[in-house]
């Protein structure tokens, strides 16, 4: 596999994920560890588009634990059911939240994160194993596209699970 990934200069966001995602596929399909693969898809993710944090929670002893990101420090633990991470590991479901001041229960890890969408990760029988969580400073940059697409970096990780 390349150490570099390319995508297109100046190319829609459409663009950029359907040029990123195979390239994801190759990526991770070399490597057996699961830390390194999330700790690279992360690295893709935030380099392509530039977010404020992209990165992991992974659930272990019922709750979920921060895993590999890139980004600001962030809050280690959330437990089922709370915020938006532990709501989307609850409801088994995309969560596109485009104001997080009106998401009730929302953890602010850093107050510059203003939207956000995680997407569950789930393991070859169905079951949630982890969350992709994508924070943004800016409220006009997170849109149904990238939920689209996050769920299919997600059944990449589904592939190597
Ligand atoms: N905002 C998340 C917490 C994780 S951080 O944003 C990295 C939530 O409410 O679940």
């Amino acid at each position: 596999m390349s150490e570099q990934l390319f995508i297109m200069p100046g190319a829609g966001k459409n663009e950029m994920y359907e040029t990123l995602l195979p390239q994801l596929s190759s990526l991770v399909s070399g490597e057996t560890d699961l830390i390194a693969n999330l700790a690279n898809i992360s690295a893709a993710l935030h380099n392509t588009f530039g977010w404020w944090w992209v990165g992991f929670y992974w659930i272990k002893n019922n709750e979920l634990v921060l895993g590999p990101f890139q980004g600001p420090i962030a809050c280690a633990r959330i437990k089922f059911g709370k915020g938006v991470c532990g709501t989307v590991w609850k409801a088994e479901k995309s969560l596109l939240v485009p104001d997080v001041n009106a998401f009730p229960g929302h953890i602010a890890c850093s107050s510059s994160s203003v939207s956000e969408i995680v997407v569950p990760v789930f393991d070859k029988e169905n079951k949630v194993v982890g969350v992709l969580d994508v924070d943004s400073e800016r409220f006009d940059v997170l849109d149904e596209t990238d939920v689209y697409y996050l769920e299919k970096v997600g059944r990449i990780i589904t592939t190597i699970l």
